[in-house]
């Protein structure tokens, strides 16, 4: 791996607290959009990550809804989405609880708010609530819920046994929480092997880990949530095996697209390192019989006792 320095980073913090959602401005605001801020995270708010965390929710769409049956989630509950990002999941949660329920959208990120606000706006949905805060350090909004659901965001904080019990007291006594979190980062492979998304998943857990998060969080999930008095009544891994055919290739794929950007950006590799790993998955996607296995998630369903 190349290591080239991060440079001039309050810079970056003020040009992406000034960028614009959706900006459709000159090529050096637009770049300004994908820099790091305090109201960031890891893997940045720009636009381009607006987008993949779309196509990223339609991938997992199926095995979202499915994970809401069966923590039965319904009409005229109250719903948390903690970290809820630009709100695709809570969009979909929206419509299942009908027009009697609420999701509550909690994100520390402005900009990923104001895109759901907009889209609420777009197609007159009144029956969600958005709420800014930085989930390690702000009040949780004065709620109780009947369920909750957070996916991906444990993976990226620092204090993640802390937001659990934050999340644990906003909910009603019977109440259910769903969560989505990687077990195993490093199940993402390529078959037939690529070293360079093998280096590159490693360079992308390394930055998480720096940013003060752990990407495997899923494995200390089933001991906190019974210390926080809660009974696990599923858990299981989902692990998927695809070919460039599968939504979850293009989510894979727009990740390393997506993604080395951000590995420059962020100092971890060279553009020429960065091109070349881009270059090798570019080949390795046209070999005859090439499959990704995605990267484990761990489902756990658990209930309040
Ligand atoms: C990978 S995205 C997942 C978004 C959404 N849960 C989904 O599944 O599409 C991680 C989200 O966690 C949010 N996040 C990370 N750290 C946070 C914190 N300390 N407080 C609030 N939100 C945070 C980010 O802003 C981002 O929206």
């Amino acid at each position: 791996m190349c290591l080239i320095r991060v440079f001039d980073r309050k810079k970056r913090i003020e040009a992406e607290d000034r960028a614009p959602v959706h900006s459709h401005e000159a090529p050096d605001t637009a770049r300004e959009g994908r820099m790091a801020s305090t109201k960031d995270y890891v893997l940045g708010t720009h636009d381009e990550e607006i987008e993949r965390l779309g196509l990223q929710h339609r991938a997992w769409r199926l095995h979202a809804q499915e994970a809401w049956h069966s923590a039965g989630i319904g009409p005229g509950q109250v719903v948390l989405d903690v970290g809820c990002g630009p709100g695709y999941a809570a969009l979909d949660l929206a419509e299942m609880l009908g027009s009697s329920g609420r999701v509550v959208a909690i994100d520390k990120s402005e900009r990923f708010l104001r895109a759901l606000d907009a889209t609420c706006r777009e197609r007159h949905i009144c029956n969600i609530t958005t709420h800014s805060a930085d989930l390690e350090a702000d009040e949780f909004p004065t709620v109780v819920a009947d369920r909750a659901w957070c996916r991906w965001v444990l993976a990226f904080v620092k204090n993640p046994r802390t937001i659990l019990a934050r999340i644990a007291a906003a909910l009603a006594p019977n109440s259910v929480m769903v969560l989505h979190e990687y077990f195993d980062y490093s199940t993402w492979r390529a078959a037939p092997r690529c070293p360079e998304l093998e280096e590159f998943v490693s360079v992308v857990m390394a930055s998480w880990r720096d940013s003060g998060g752990e990407p495997d969080i899923g494995l200390c999930l089933p001991l906190w949530l019974e210390e926080l008095g809660f009974e696990i009544r599923a858990a299981r891994p989902i692990i998927d095996i695809v070919s460039p055919d599968h939504p979850s290739w293009t989510w894979l794929a727009t990740f390393v697209q997506v993604g080395r950007s951000r590995l420059i950006e962020m100092g971890y590799v060279s553009p020429s390192r960065a091109e070349s790993m881009w270059q090798a998955f570019i080949n390795f996607q046209a070999t005859a019989g090439a499959r990704m296995i995605t990267p484990g998630v761990l489902e756990i369903i658990a209930a309040r006792r």
